[in-house]
């Protein structure tokens, strides 16, 4: 769905006439990170949780943060408020900035690139997709060596993405050099192994520190789960008893098909639909106290 107003440096500009610099450091080396903020029922979801990511994406990058959280927080719920958006997704990307093409950083450190695109989601095709279980294509992982940060630089995550479509394949699951699944092209890749544990890539710089991986695994060991952070094989994958998916605009999506063959019988696991219902109580649940700064009374 289109957005009405999108954040650009400071304004709310209509989303026909947003622009950046054409020389943005963004759009000439990736030099840039983003968030995403999954929006339910008007509010923003782990929204501290994917701030304090953002810090450390820039801390990372030695770049400023252009606001303190509580101003940028603001700003995203004032993007969500603009835009009328009840369920959807607000993009935040920040650049270190415009200037003369050259890779070394400008001298001063003033002129970061701020961008807030709230839009809504058609959340029913969303759940409808979970439903049904989604396939995966494995696909060599082909990403730089700091894939814990949160970089615009997606250009590998692009094209295994649409690899994985050419295949009929909706996700792609990535594949480091000794044959195990880093994590999926937008998402975090879990298996529930033949033995009932829960099992997902121990956090490293082959994968982002997913927000909902994070709450997805309290929420599991709350259950009683054992969750074991391993990496898996495709074929451990089909070995096993279920597979999800997890990301901020997905939650918890059954994975039911690896490279074209069923996973158990072809249909989204149990577990995998307890914890998307669990997750989806977590949201509802938590979501007028999430938030690093309170709500102004009729905002
Ligand atoms: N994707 N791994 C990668 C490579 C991702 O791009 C994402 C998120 C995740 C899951 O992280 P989280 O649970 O914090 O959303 C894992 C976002 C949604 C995106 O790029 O649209």
């Amino acid at each position: 769905m289109k957005p009405r107003l999108v954040y650009v440096n400071g304004r709310f500009v209509p989303y026909p006439s947003a622009s950046v610099h054409v020389e943005d450091r963004g759009f000439q080396f990736g030099d840039s990170v983003y968030e995403v903020w999954a929006v339910m029922d008007g509010g923003l979801i782990d929204a501290a949780a994917h701030l304090r990511r953002l810090e450390r994406s820039l801390g990372e990058l030695r770049m400023t943060p252009p606001f303190t959280p509580a101003a940028l927080d603001r700003v995203l719920r004032e993007a969500v408020r603009r835009n009328r958006v009840r369920e959807g997704l607000v993009y935040l990307q920040i650049t270190r900035g415009a200037g003369p093409r050259d890779p070394l950083f400008p001298p001063h450190d003033r002129s970061a690139t701020v961008v807030v695109i709230a839009r809504g989601v058609d959340r029913a095709a969303v759940d409808a997709r979970a439903e049904a279980g989604i396939s995966v294509s494995s696909q060599p992982d082909q990403r730089w060596g700091r894939c814990d940060i949160k970089t615009t630089g997606l250009l590998a995550n692009v094209l295994s993405k649409q690899a994985a479509r050419a295949v009929g394949a909706a996700e792609a699951w990535l594949v480091d050099g000794e044959g195990r699944v880093t994590e999926g092209a937008s998402s975090t890749a879990w298996i529930l192994d033949p033995a009932g544990r829960l099992r997902t890539r121990a956090l490293d710089a082959a994968i982002l520190p997913g927000v909902t991986r994070a709450r997805v695994m309290e929420i599991a060991r709350r259950e009683g789960l054992e969750v074991v952070e391993a990496a898996f094989t495709p074929e451990e994958a089909l070995g096993a008893r279920e597979a999800f998916n997890t990301s901020a605009s997905g939650f918890v999506t059954p994975v039911v098909r690896v490279d074209g063959r069923p996973l158990g019988d072809g249909r989204p696991g149990p577990v995998a639909l307890r914890l998307r219902a669990l997750y989806l109580d977590h949201v509802r649940n938590t979501r007028p106290q999430i938030g690093v700064c309170a709500q102004e009374p009729g905002s």
